[in-house]
């Protein structure tokens, strides 16, 4: 699948835009703070609906305007999908599949896949367990249907049952209550810990392997799914939920006391590893930003494996904060996916990518020309 066109109307600090990229490699070169990254994420919002920057939707609107539409054309032989996200200041987005209206915008999430290594990857290694949460839920969410709606669901039940929580310190009564919401809690609870457990242990082998050849060999890397129950890597559903229900039974006082829901995958994380050790605290910013480049090309893979298709590649300057073997592995992908490029250096950018077929437009100021070769 690769982006045939893109149009942006009031979109961040573009006025209006409209251009057609290669189907293979695009390169977009400018100074900071020029629009190449607002020009980058419009390609992810309108695959995943919303911002890769933590943004709100309202943020994606030139500041003196009150609506704005990004508008790209997928394309993957003869399926078209043309989507169009209108944002509005103080009410919800719409969006258009092919001029078709969809109901719930989760309905967007799948249809078309990116994937996007920028200089905030690292987080994925440096941040907190939020941020890899929030990783596997768009990574899932892309590739399983079932994930979204069960995501959503959990997210419903935590609520209720935390609203549940505070009601019983007042009214000890409502606890009769408590068993209804616990076993919501434990089955959708387990059912996307399966899912998580299952892609880290496929995502997990696939970034092992790719940090070793782009570590030379010296690093071997480890991500393994971390539950707040315990160990429960390689047990079935049934065990899990056992686990489960005994966590949330021995913790209900202090649940009350804390006024929320302390076990399930809301408070899970991903634990990474290089040779052995936490790669929060021990590894170098080189060796994590290259965990964090395995654990996103072999996304990649996954998305290969799950749909048949390579998704679209966002590299958001990070070529030149890299060393050569990283820059040539990277480099190596555009030959079979479209990847799309920024970068405020043009020179060392345009040698690597001299033999390639692309096309190099230079960002200005929320303009954008193409430089003929
Ligand atoms: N909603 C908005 N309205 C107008 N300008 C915006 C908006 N959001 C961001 N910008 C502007 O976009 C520019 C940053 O663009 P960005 O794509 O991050 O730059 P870079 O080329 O360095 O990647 C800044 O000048 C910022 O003020
Ligand atoms: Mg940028």
């Amino acid at each position: 699948m690769h982006v045939e066109r893109l149009h942006l109307k009031n979109y961040r600090n573009f006025n209006e835009i409209d251009i057609d990229l290669n189907r293979k490699l695009n390169i977009f070169i400018g100074n900071n703070a020029q629009g190449k990254t607002n020009l980058l994420e419009s390609i992810f919002v309108s695959s995943i609906g919303k911002s890769f920057r933590f943004s709100k939707d309202e943020n994606l609107i030139t500041s003196d305007q009150d609506h704005s539409r990004v508008n790209v054309k997928f394309v993957r032989e003869s399926d078209v999908k043309d989507i169009e996200i209108d944002f509005f200041k103080g009410s919800k987005k719409k969006i258009k599949i092919n001029g078709l209206s969809l109901e719930k915008y989760s309905e967007l999430v799948g249809l078309t896949n990116v994937v996007v290594f920028s200089p905030d990857s690292i987080n994925l290694i440096k941040g907190s367990p939020v941020e890899r949460r929030r990783y596997l839920n768009v990574e899932l969410s892309q590739i399983k249907p079932n994930y979204k709606y069960l995501l959503t669901r959990y997210n419903k039940i935590l609520i209720q049952r935390n609203n549940l929580i505070k009601k019983i310190l007042e009214n000890p009564k409502s606890k009769k209550m408590l068993p209804i919401w616990n076993e919501h809690l434990i089955n959708t609870g387990t059912d996307i810990i399966m899912y998580r457990l299952d892609y880290l242990k496929r995502i997990g082998m696939l970034a092992r392997k790719i940090h070793e050849e782009i570590s030379g060999g010296t690093e071997i890397l480890d991500a393994t799914y971390k539950s707040n129950l315990g160990k429960i890597n390689g047990l079935g559903k049934d065990d899990i939920k056992e686990i489960f229900y005994r966590k949330i039974e021995k913790s209900l006082e202090r649940e009350i006391m804390r006024k929320s829901t302390l076990y399930g995958p809301h408070l899970d994380d991903i634990e990474i590893l290089i040779n052995g050790m936490d790669s929060k605290f021990y590894s170098s910013q080189g060796q994590k930003r290259t965990a964090a480049l395995s654990l996103v090309m072999a996304e990649i893979d996954i998305i290969y494996e799950e749909k048949d298709d390579y998704p679209v590649l966002l590299l958001d300057d990070v070529l030149s904060e890299l060393d050569n073997n990283r820059k040539n592995y990277l480099i190596r992908f555009t030959d079979k996916i479209q990847t799309i490029i920024t970068s405020t250096d043009d020179t060392d950018l345009l040698n690597i990518l001299r033999e390639k077929n692309k096309k190099i437009f230079y960002v200005e100021n929320g303009n954008i020309k193409q430089i003929m070769e």
